[in-house]
């Protein structure tokens, strides 16, 4: 993360729990769109949420950053060793893509129930997933923001709900994730370079007394509005910081084109959709089409990030202009 981004924390509140309302989805629906987010307290199953523990532990141990220990001792968060070279983590976690970590975890039978009694439907899970295994900075004793901004912006016209679990304990210490509160206008808050990016929304212009932060169990599951501003918070710890975030469409939304590139102009795009198969769209200037490292892209530079053959996600419109064109992100099908 950027250090450029970090700005100091908020005053913060415990958030709400929405644990009675699952069952009810008009009710479900309404609490998305006035408080902008779900947080369901001991929902996932803390078997499926320790088997997804033992991934992380088996690549945490191979990078020589924590010694062995056995997945339910885990459950309190894992020690840095002192030994291993934590500047040379993978960023993305990518051993945990390779391993299709996340695939595993949601194909558990616990797991997809939940979703569907949540959701009231098959979950469609927009292939954008991120691990994350943060490490720890105990010297770094302030307690920090590491960049606000909205899930939304970035992916425009796909109407998606970000699903953020802890896969071991999240206390204040190790951090976590921050969130507001009842901010759901469907404003775009980010900051937007000259290149059309959208870079992450300034601390100044956002209210105070909105803050949300808990202490987050293995179980325990957040989901947000595309909307509601949210960050990271620094870990001042001496464990790591292990979670994952993934993005589900919201019941009944359009969904977008996922599959694979079969021709790609700057003015038009066809995908094969994993599910509709081929289908042509529009590409304008309202288009917000990006690379995987957030940076918009026009012109040529469409065309050489979507060469035939790559995996992408494509929201589009009722008039089949493509709203957003990216790549997709440690979630590609199991081959
Ligand atoms: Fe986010």
């Amino acid at each position: 993360m950027n250090s450029s981004r970090l700005s100091a924390a908020p005053r913060m509140h415990e958030p709400k729990t929405h644990n009675h309302l699952l069952g009810d989805h008009d009710a479900l629906a309404k609490a998305m769109d006035t408080d902008g987010y779900w947080l369901f307290r001991d929902v996932f199953d803390k078997d499926a949420v320790a088997r997804l523990r033992k991934v992380y532990i088996e690549e945490l141990v191979k990078l020589d950053v924590i010694d062995p220990i056995d997945v339910d001792s885990a459950a309190k968060g894992i020690r840095y060793n002192g030994r291993g070279d934590l500047k040379a983590m993978p960023i993305h976690m990518e051993p945990l893509c390779d391993r299709h970590a996340a695939q595993t975890f949601l194909a558990e039978k616990p797991i997809h129930d939940f979703m569907v009694k949540l959701l009231g439907e098959e979950p469609f899970w927009k292939p954008v997933v991120e691990y994350r295994a943060t490490v720890p900075n105990p010297d770094d004793g302030i307690k920090q923001v590491t960049g606000w901004h909205q899930d939304g912006p970035p992916t425009p016209g796909v109407d998606f709900i970000t699903m953020w679990t802890p896969v071991a304990d999240i206390d204040w210490d190790i951090g976590g994730i921050t969130f507001g509160e009842g901010l759901t206008d469907p404003v775009n808050r980010m900051r937007i370079d000259e290149t059309g990016t959208n870079k992450g929304i300034a601390a100044e212009t956002l209210p105070e007394g909105v803050w949300c932060h808990t202490t987050y169990r293995p179980g325990d599951v957040l989901f947000m509005n595309r909307w509601t501003p949210h960050s990271g918070l620094t870990n001042t710890s001496d464990r790591f910081r292990l979670s994952f975030d993934h993005r589900v469409m919201r019941p009944g939304s359009m969904r977008p084109l996922v599959g694979e590139v079969i021709s790609c102009t700057p003015t038009r795009i066809e995908v094969k959709d994993d599910v509709i198969g081929a289908k042509a769209v529009r590409i304008d200037t309202s288009t917000y089409a990006r690379t995987t490292l957030h940076q918009r892209i026009w012109g040529q530079k469409i065309v050489d990030e979507f060469p035939a053959g790559s995996r992408v996600i494509v929201g589009y419109d009722k008039g089949d202009v493509a709203t957003v064109v990216r790549p997709t992100h440690q979630f590609d099908p199991v081959v």
